[in-house]
């Protein structure tokens, strides 16, 4: 008789934040299915080098905010896990570089300039360290160039509204620029919207359209039915996933501000995403808990690795290659 050998089940871990609703619902809903997969919190404390780890998938909503959580999951991209998201374009993305290739993928997004820093870290000699600076900043011609008042100033690196500032004259922007210390501002065409979307995308291929209301709080933001017509929800969802592909995120909301029915893609890195149930409200939620469960789950069953995109492992698999035993030549001597 022939013993079914039962297989061990791939592995999801999970690292949170100060997040209630989703992450219980998220690993409930995994579990509740019986598929082969099993998804439950991680914990580390102080890695080995080249640790492995046991792990198929990492969902990952909180390295931003703990460093040793960051480096801990580029280590496990080394060793093949497939993390969510890809901790390397996490750590390089910004909403500068994002505005440049938006335009360059064929995406509508507000004019965009980058500013020189207000402070630097203690140490730096202006004469000496900030050679390569033109100094005065030609404020006239940086606010022309995004289409004249009134701007928006914003933290290139920021999320969650923090450091965004609407500015209608030289006064109002030197003022707030005056208080952005180490940040990196860009200063940014601003929208005159008449309607706004916030698109999650999931995996690179699930698009979730909402209708959204910035400046609303709790769940007034988001509305549990959009009115967007055909042609701009297709749009939406096209533009959302081209942005994700390029960027190599698999959970990512992306958010446009729609004038004339064009969206402007304002805000596509937010790599931990709201996913609270009181903000989103339950059909939104009860979206996001599904899908996400059904993203996991694929890519525990399949073979892609965060790495895959990245050249240090063709060079890591030749140098080991190279290092291996050689066959010892069998000689007549
Ligand atoms: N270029 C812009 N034009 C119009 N409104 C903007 C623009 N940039 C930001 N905003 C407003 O400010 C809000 C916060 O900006 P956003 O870039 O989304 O920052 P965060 O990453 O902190 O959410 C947006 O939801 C939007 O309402
Ligand atoms: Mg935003």
């Amino acid at each position: 008789m022939v013993m079914a050998t039962k297989k061990a089940p791939l592995k999801v871990g999970l690292f949170v934040g100060r997040e209630w609703s989703f992450p219980p619902a998220f690993l409930e809903e995994v579990n509740r299915r019986n598929d082969g997969v099993i998804a439950e919190y991680m914990k580390v404390g102080g890695t080995m080098m080249n640790e492995p780890t046991e792990y198929r998938v990492i969902v990952d909503r909180i390295s931003h905010e703990v460093p040793y959580y960051r480096s801990y999951l580029k280590n496990a991209a080394l060793q093949g896990v497939k993390v969510v998201n890809d901790p390397f374009m996490w750590s390089a993305d910004d909403k500068f570089f994002g505005a440049s290739l938006a335009t360059q993928l064929g995406i509508a997004s507000p004019k965009t300039v980058v500013l020189p820093n207000h402070s630097y870290v203690p140490g730096i000699v202006p004469t000496e360290s900030l050679r390569n600076l033109k100094y005065p900043i030609d404020w006239y011609a940086l606010v022309e160039s995004v289409g004249g008042f009134p701007v928006v100033l914003k933290d290139a690196h920021g999320g969650g509204w923090r450091d965004v500032y609407i500015c209608r004259s030289m006064e109002d922007l030197w003022r707030n620029y005056n208080k952005s210390g180490l940040l990196t501002m860009v200063l940014q065409e601003f929208i005159e919207w008449d309607n706004y979307a916030r698109c999650m995308v999931l995996g690179q291929e699930d698009v979730h359209v909402m209708k959204y209301s910035p400046g609303q709080h709790g769940a007034a933001r988001y509305h549990e039915q959009h009115d967007f017509d055909a042609k701009l929800y297709k749009r939406l969802v096209d533009d959302s996933l081209t942005l994700c592909r390029a960027l190599n995120y698999d959970m990512n909301t992306a958010e446009y501000a729609i004038r004339d029915g064009v969206p402007y893609a304002l805000d596509f890195m937010n790599a931990a995403p709201d996913m609270d149930i009181n903000s989103l409200g339950k059909v939104h939620f009860d979206w996001m808990v599904t899908h996400m469960a059904d993203m996991v789950i694929r890519l525990a069953k399949s073979n892609e690795g965060t790495r895959d995109r990245y050249t240090w492992t063709s060079h890591a698999s030749k140098a080991s290659k190279a290092k291996s035993p050689r066959k010892k030549l069998v000689t007549s001597e």
